[in-house]
């Protein structure tokens, strides 16, 4: 899909032109892509990746990824605005397209956490802890055997953003996984005899319901903001550790090796797709979660939050680089996971703290819990690397879900051993 022939230069003239035409302010709000237009490039130097960027923070992109001149195959940029003729103008930016199965839509996912819960109650307990901004109830459910009164137990929460659709579909996975198993399958039945699973298949749920009926790349929350008619935050850049505090310690290149899937650290501005928020905790769904897992923070040993996409496997810090103290154990548990991913199908999943193999990113759920006594956290980086992005095909649902159940049995297994 690479335009041949552009140069940087060109491409500069494109959005030159393109902030000539279109009108003064730059963000659109009722629907965020009328007018847009889509570019796809591969910019094939670190100069012409390097004009791109400065272009992209010029002329307030709305989205913005960029990567070295090896990085992935595609890179998309919404550009604002009518009237001027670059490559793409797909049309599919403002529809919602449904290229995963129904199962994961969102009032479907519901109903199937009820079905569970009257099914199979002897292991899994639905509730609700609280409420989000425009009014649902925030479900988890309570995964394990009531087999002793004191268990340590595993945080997963999926769909954080709200256009990361194989998260969601990976909780649901998962849970679908340890039932159909949990009698054949001596791990599972440990894992679920000594542990217990806290399973949020759908965290953003008001952001995640915009995503199937409005805006199928709206990664944000849905709340309102006084000043501004642009809505959301990012509810993994609200959390209460360093929130909003844009560290922009210098690497060894401006590009980092893989392509970022968006700017770095975290945003003040309430139109940005990275925005803090007003304060931390600001979001409903962020302060329900929080308060979650401060309650059980002695009994929560690892939390995982699964995100997509990158294909990677990450631990704090993301707000700045350093490894964290524990780093020997978590890097096996991490090291192991990712080998356990690549047995099944040959993905390979990089590795490491998230700040140095992703970006560095302020106010984000893993550092939170890391910060707060839960010694294992994890963000995973579901599957691709950039081909089909967010719109991963229903396809590769089951080879996604089924490779990621390894690594997420792997870390559970390791928890139940000790570690020095
Ligand atoms: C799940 O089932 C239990 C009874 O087994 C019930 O008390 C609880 O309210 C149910 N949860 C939800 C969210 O309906
Ligand atoms: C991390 O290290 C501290 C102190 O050395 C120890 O108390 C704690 O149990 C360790 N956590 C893990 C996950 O090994
Ligand atoms: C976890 O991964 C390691 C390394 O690949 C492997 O040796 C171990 O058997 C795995 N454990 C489980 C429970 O899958
Ligand atoms: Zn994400």
């Amino acid at each position: 899909m690479k335009p041949p022939g552009w140069t940087a230069a060109q491409w500069l003239l494109c959005l030159l032109f393109l902030r000539i035409s279109g009108p003064g302010h730059c963000y659109l709000y009722n629907n965020r892509y009328a007018g847009d237009k889509v570019i796809r490039l591969v910019p094939e130097t670190e100069g012409k990746a390097h004009v791109l960027k400065n272009v992209c923070h010029q002329f307030k992109v709305s989205s913005c990824t960029t990567g070295g001149p090896m990085a992935a195959q595609q890179h998309l940029l919404y550009l604002g605005r009518n009237g001027y003729r670059c490559p793409y103008s797909p049309k599919w930016l403002s529809n919602p397209v449904s290229l995963l199965t129904t199962s994961q839509h969102p009032v479907h996912i519901q109903n199937w956490m009820h079905h569970l819960n009257k099914t199979h109650s002897g292991l899994i307990h639905m509730f609700s802890i609280g409420k989000s901004y425009e009014g649902r109830s925030l479900f988890i459910l309570k995964l394990g055997r009531r087999s002793r009164a004191y268990k340590r137990a595993v945080w997963i929460d999926c769909g954080i953003h709200a256009r990361e659709w194989i998260g969601p579909a990976f909780c649901q996975w998962f849970v679908k996984e340890v039932l159909q198993t949990y009698r054949s399958d001596p791990a599972i039945r440990k894992m679920l005899n000594h542990l217990y699973f806290y399973i949020m298949p759908v965290f953003n749920v008001d952001g995640y319901h915009f995503s199937w009926t409005n805006d199928r790349f709206w990664r944000k929350t849905r709340s309102r903001n006084s000043r501004f008619r642009c809505r959301g935050v990012d509810a993994n850049r609200n959390w209460k550790v360093k929130w909003c505090e844009l560290l922009l310690a210098t690497r060894g290149s401006l590009f980092p090796k893989v392509s970022p899937i968006l700017d770095e650290g975290a945003s003040f501005h309430p139109c940005d797709d990275t925005y803090c928020g007003p304060f931390p905790e600001s979001e409903p769904e962020v302060k329900a979660v929080a308060h979650f897992l401060r309650k059980r923070k002695k009994h929560i040993r690892a939390y995982l939050s699964f995100h997509a996409y990158a294909q990677m496997l990450l631990y704090p810090y993301s707000y700045k680089y350093a490894t964290i103290p524990n780093f020997s154990c978590v890097e096996s548990a991490a090291y192991n996971a990712v080998n356990a991913i690549h047995s099944a199908y040959g993905v390979r999943y990089r590795y490491g703290p998230a700040s140095s193999t992703l970006y560095v990113s302020s106010g984000s759920s893993m550092d939170w819990a890391y910060k707060n006594g839960i010694p294992y956290a994890f963000a995973f980086e579901l599957r691709d690397t950039g081909h089909f992005g967010f719109l991963l095909p229903e396809s590769l649902i089951k080879p996604t879900c089924t490779e990621t159940m390894l690594a997420v049995k792997n870390i559970t297994m390791h928890l139940l051993k000790k570690c020095h």
